[in-house]
């Protein structure tokens, strides 16, 4: 069993991680880290739980500690980074440089061209480029939670036919603004356009998972990104435009054939992408949980008078477009590094 422990684990994404690590085959969580606000309490008065189900018990007593790889037991040899953009940015590589392996869901090193951006069923080979970055350990990320769906989906279309070209917008939920998140007057009543960077993630992330490492895929993709009032789930409508204009049929073909790529991972579910043939469907109250949070919904793939053919692709965001993707992110390296 690796050690592992949660940076930010106080937060949305910090209380997935600890429901999703109770009981995990592969790793033993040792430390819950977080701000100066949380360290010293036990997590039980740091983060009270938000999630559905049952609260985490196990760790109600547990002393958050600092976000320091000095604070951390001897016996951890992960870190699952759930820190805020500027906290990542600025703590993501003192632990690697401490010889760990820092597994992150934050925006601020998945551009840089040293660090993979992974979904290790579509581009586990992506883990190479950890063999010439300059820390001790490793430092390796996951997408944006709608540029999660987005890749999903794109990804055997990009393979049988090419993308390229995407016009892509969102309708996002209320978690993936972290706790406690958007204020209610922006939120209830209303539909509230994305005021940060979402929607030039969703221009450059889809493009370095599915290009070659250090070689991002060239297509072209313009987003809009609207923060709406439901809990969990994004849902993203895509318009695309696909070499040789391919027919819906041969598009939900494609779909259905894709084999995801690497090694089988516990967090991983089957199917990997559900085929929907509702008229009403993905929709995040139903189809957010499906899979476990994990597996990423497809339906309504349709000609587009535009561009040439249309779908909608929904994920659950704090689990697939976050918490769960850093996990089996962590599984990969595991499995992969043995
Ligand atoms: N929510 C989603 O759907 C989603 C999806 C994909 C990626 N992400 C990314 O995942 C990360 C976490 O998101 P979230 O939604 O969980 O945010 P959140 O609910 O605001 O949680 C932030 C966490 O970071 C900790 N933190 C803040 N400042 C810190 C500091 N100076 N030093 C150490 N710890 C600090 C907080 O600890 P305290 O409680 O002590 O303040 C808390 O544990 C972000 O980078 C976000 O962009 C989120």
């Amino acid at each position: 069993m690796a050690g592992v422990a949660v940076l930010g684990a106080t937060g949305m994404v910090g209380q997935r991680l600890v429901a999703m690590l109770r009981d995990h085959p592969l790793f033993e969580l040792k430390a819950l880290c977080a701000s100066d606000r949380s360290a010293g309490r036990t997590y039980a008065e740091a983060a009270p739980w938000r999630l559905e189900g049952e609260d985490a018990d196990w760790v109600a007593d547990w002393r958050v500690r600092e976000c320091r790889p000095e604070a951390l037991p001897d016996d951890v040899d992960i870190v699952l980074s759930a820190l805020p953009t500027n906290e990542a940015k600025a703590m993501e590589p003192v632990f690697a440089e401490a010889g760990l392996v820092v597994v992150s869901n934050a925006g601020a090193y998945r551009q840089d061209p040293r660090v993979p951006l992974i979904i290790p069923e579509i581009n586990p080979d992506h883990l190479v480029m950890t063999a010439t970055q300059p820390w001790a350990g490793a430092l390796i990320t996951n997408p944006n939670c709608c540029a999660v769906p987005l890749a999903m989906a794109l990804a055997p279309l990009h393979a049988a036919f090419g993308v390229e070209a995407a016009c892509v917008s969102t309708w996002q939920a209320v978690s993936g603004a972290g706790y406690p998140g958007e204020s209610a007057w922006d939120m209830v009543g209303n539909v509230h356009p994305h005021p940060g960077d979402e929607e030039d993630k969703l221009g450059v992330e889809p493009q370095k998972i599915l290009g070659a490492p250090g070689a991002p895929a060239a297509f072209v993709t313009s987003a809009r990104c609207v923060r709406v009032n439901t809990a969990d789930g994004h849902l993203v409508s895509a318009q695309l435009h696909l070499r040789g204009n391919p027919s819906p049929e041969q598009v939900l073909e494609a779909l259905r054939d894709f084999t995801p790529r690497g090694p089988a991972l516990p967090s991983s579910p089957k199917p990997l992408l559900y085929l929907s043939d509702r008229r009403d469907r993905p929709a995040p109250r139903f189809d957010a949980g499906r899979g476990g949070g994990m597996t990423v919904t497809i339906g309504r793939v349709e000609r587009c008078a535009v561009m040439g053919v249309k779908l909608y692709a929904l994920a659950h965001n704090t689990v697939r477009g976050a918490a769960g993707a850093a996990l089996a992110n962590a599984e990969l390296w595991t499995l992969q590094s043995r």
